[in-house]
């Protein structure tokens, strides 16, 4: 989303011929600059950002510093449709200077959320100059729903800049609201000449900067705020040489804000119910909803109910008296909007018995008015407060749905806000190869879906209860409100052999939506689909990697599976609640000219058994510390070794004692093993940063805590599996990425808790009889851990090895299996 644009294309653009237009929108004259209002009406500000900043006689004047930024906010402009085509303003900066040029634009203008693209000026020629910069320069921008700009990058924090006249403008430099002649344009582009043979060489940077980091930045870490953009920016600054002073504005001096919640993971905050602190935070179900990242990433909208409810966050009793002046927040609220915010106390850091005072909006003096501004919680205002022990902050009484932007303890009496470290979730490549033709494969049509029962084939198709089918004409419609459900359409009752069609593609034509995984799945050993495990194992394709126009071609060859024991094909892992409309799945000797293909991602490897012969193995989810020494004990006197995956972001709360439990376990030759940071189903994530930075929390904090372990054995919470969790696993903890599914289920979080938990010893039967040797369970409940040492005496019955994962996988990594010890 970043490219490079220098003035000198304004020339370029200023020599092609446009339909009428009607006239400039003027967006700023800074006219209203005392109301830190614009000519639309909205808010704009540096959010003291800057060194100094003020305006007069319509120019403003302002001295950058390190992180600064300025920005216009407006109501969502259709702007192409009325032939305006540009952004333009007139700007006064050092000789030789940059700046870079955000453009926030929308998909449409009802959309929630934004994106942020970049244009990078340089060249400036030390004097006023009226910039032009086509929405074209800002590749991938949407001229019909532009929200904002932001304009950071300042080249020199020496300098006082002068921006001025800032309008979206006609084709034409008739249409400019400009008091600058258009001859200063074109001498601003023709002294930027000489940097033009910069262009083709910067453009390539800018192109290999969005392969790096483009699904980060693109789909949702983008869609944020001022301040985010600002910390983007920098991102991309790493990659590129050219831009020199965006950096992230944390840390000045010796104080550094101090971060309480940036919403970066629903399941954080309400499955495990932490703050950035890992501290408690929690709106205990007074809220009809706490929704992360609405209406764009880093926020949470929170819509109340009945008398208004309230969301609490807690803080590992803060010292505030020497550093820090308050906390500050961004919120976005429409007009008339009321809330209050009460702050907690404690002499002894007891969130429990505090003392609190409470303010309400308005005294805090606090007006909302539809956008998003950042607002401020003095602690001058709580007189009554122990600032040297701060425990908690209180927001009740929402009259309305509200959205909140990172949450942080200021530093000194200077509202500052919390700046988003960029993210770089990376992307898969998005390099295409030309597809070898395979003119001796054949072909088959798999799904024409005719009807609801069975496929072209004969064979059945259908989906999980939950999913949404409708069959019309020819044509499947899916919707699927979760990424656990499956489509499948098979291509035999039992195995199939598909080796002829290992150089084919499968190709699957379809309208709508393309956020979803494609499979190819493989039975087991016996093609027997009354053993366990069925299906043995699948390979997932990301389905969007591979779309383009309506067609979806994957090579056969990038699923790997055994090509000589195929199920069938399924569509799973829907990470969106839009629908995709089929209308077949085939498998075709060659795509069509000039279609090009992705590299494979490396997708690790998808395990429901153990593959050494004769072993069974324990693989036990998190659970309640207090438990903990039934089951060691347990399992210590049962000589057996087991496999415990561990979430990552309760380790490193010390409340939890979880870390010394599994320390413990593991000194007694147990293997440890992730489990992500905070238990989302990973595929419903909306992007690979949000996947990336569950795997990456969670590797780190398994490093910290135990010595510095890695390991690639991953259980996907819930059981959840597509594409790109698979990828980025893979990315995260390298090709022996093992994603491990289970063959034998005792249930527990059906049964345990009801009036028959004994059915969990039957459905550990009932998955042994079938031949399963891989167990889930958790030690949260208490009849579990009782029937623990039955669970492994049946396994033991059946004459089978026990022991870890890694030993049953036959990892050469996994310490030797002895048995009896
Ligand atoms: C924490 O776990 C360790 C290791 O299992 C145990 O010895 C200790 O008693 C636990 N501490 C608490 C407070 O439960
Ligand atoms: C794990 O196995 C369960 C039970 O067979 C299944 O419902 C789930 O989809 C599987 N998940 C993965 C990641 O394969």
């Amino acid at each position: 989303m970043h490219t490079s644009s220098l003035i000198g294309l304004v020339a370029a653009f200023s020599t092609q011929v446009f339909a009428a237009c009607s006239g400039p929108t003027k967006i700023d004259d800074f006219s209203k600059w005392s109301t830190k209002t614009n000519s639309l009406g909205e808010w704009t500000s540096d959010d003291s950002s800057m060194s100094s900043i003020s305006a007069t006689s319509g120019v403003l004047n302002f001295k950058p510093k390190s992180g600064s930024y300025f920005y216009e906010t407006f109501p969502c402009q259709a702007a192409s449709s009325k032939e305006l085509s540009a952004v333009q303003f007139t700007l006064k900066g050092p000789s030789q200077g940059s700046v870079v040029v955000e453009l926030q634009t929308k998909a449409s203008c009802s959309a929630a959320s934004y994106s942020s693209y970049y244009t990078q000026v340089t060249g400036l020629t030390g004097n006023s100059q009226t910039i032009t910069l086509p929405f074209t320069a800002f590749s991938g921008a949407n001229g019909n729903a532009v929200t904002g700009l932001v304009w950071s990058g300042f080249s020199s924090n020496t300098v006082t800049w002068q921006l001025s006249n800032i309008a979206l403008v006609c084709p034409t430099s008739g249409g400019s609201p400009s008091s600058a002649a258009p001859a200063s344009s074109r001498a601003a582009s023709s002294s930027a000449a000489p940097a033009s043979s910069r262009a083709s060489s910067s453009a390539a940077a800018s192109v290999s900067s969005r392969a790096a980091s483009s699904s980060a930045v693109s789909a949702t870490r983008v869609s944020s705020s001022v301040a985010s953009s600002v910390s983007r920016a920098s991102s991309v600054s790493s990659a590129r040489s050219t831009l020199a002073t965006v950096s992230s504005s944390q840390a000045s001096g010796t104080c550094a804000p101090l971060l309480i919640d940036d919403w970066i993971s629903q399941s954080r905050l309400t499955f495990l119910f932490y703050n950035s602190f890992n501290y408690p935070t929690s709106a205990d179900d007074s809220v009809q909803s706490l929704t992360v990242g609405k209406p764009s990433s880093n926020r949470v909208e929170i819509v109340p109910k009945g008398d208004g409810g309230y969301f609490y966050s807690q803080f590992p009793c803060v010292d505030a008296s020497t550093k820090y002046g308050g906390i500050s927040l961004r919120i976005k609220a429409p007009r008339g909007a009321t809330l209050s915010v009460e702050l907690d106390s404690s002499d002894n850091c007891d969130p429990v018995a505090a003392k609190t005072e409470t303010h309400s909006s308005a005294e805090l003096g606090w007006t909302f008015d539809g956008t998003e501004k950042l607002y401020s919680i003095p602690f001058s205002k709580y007189p009554s407060l122990n600032k040297a022990k701060l425990t908690t902050i209180l927001f009740s009484g929402f009259s309305t749905t509200v959205s909140f932007g990172p949450m942080s303890f200021y530093c000194g009496n200077t509202v500052s806000e919390w700046v988003v470290a960029p993210v770089d979730g990376g992307s898969g490549s998005s390099s295409t190869v030309a597809a070898p033709p395979n003119p001796s494969a054949t072909a088959l049509v798999v799904d024409k879906f005719a009807n609801a029962n069975t496929n072209a084939m004969g064979n059945w198709h259908g989906g999980d209860d939950g999913m949404t089918l409708a069959y019309n004409g020819g044509k499947l419609t899916i919707t699927s409100p979760d990424a656990d459900y499956s489509f499948y359409t098979q291509v035999s009752g039992t195995c199939s052999d598909f080796n002829k069609y290992k150089g084919s593609y499968l190709h699957i034509a379809y309208s709508g939506t393309t956020k979803f995984t494609v499979a190819l799945q493989q039975h087991n050993q016996g093609c027997n689909s009354e053993v366990a495990p069925f299906p043995e194992t699948w390979d997932s394709a990301d389905a969007e990697r591979y779309a383009k126009n309506g067609n979806i071609y994957i090579p056969m060859s990038h699923f790997k599976v055994d090509f000589s024991r195929v199920i069938g094909f399924a569509l799973k892992g829907f990470h969106t609640t839009e629908s995709v409309t089929l209308s077949s799945i085939e498998i075709v000797p060659s795509v069509p000219a000039g279609f090009a293909i992705p590299p494979k991602d490396d997708t690790g490897t998808l395990v429901f058994a153990c593959k050494r012969p004769n072993s069974f193995a324990f693989a036990i989810d998190d659970g309640i510390p207090g438990f903990a020494q039934d089951v060691l004990k347990i399992i210590r006197e049962e000589k057996i070794k087991v496999t415990f995956f561990t979430v990552g972001a309760p380790l490193l709360d010390q409340g939890t004692n979880l870390t010394n439990v599994y320390k413990e376990m593991m000194s007694a030759g147990h293997q440890l093993a992730l489990h992500s940071f905070t238990h989302p189903k990973m595929e419903s994530l909306p992007d690979y940063a949000a996947i990336d930075w569950e795997y990456n929390e969670d590797i780190k904090a398994m490093k910290s805590q135990f010595n510095g372990l890695e390991t690639p054995y991953f259980r996907p919470p819930f059981g959840n599996e597509g594409a790109r969790m698979r990828a980025r696993l893979a990315k995260a903890v390298g090709p022996k990425a093992t994603i491990t599914n289970w063959s034998v289920d005792v249930e527990d979080w059906l049964w345990a808790e009801t009036s028959t938990p004994e059915n969990q010893l039957t459905a550990f039967k009932r998955d042994v009889a079938k031949g399963g040797n891989l167990v889930v369970l958790h030690y949260l409940y208490p009849s579990t851990v009782q029937y623990l040492r039955e669970f492994i005496q049946i396994a033991k019955a059946t004459g089978k090895d026990l022991m870890r994962v890694d030993q049953c996988m036959e990892d050469p990594a996994a310490p030797p299996y002895v048995k009896g010890q």
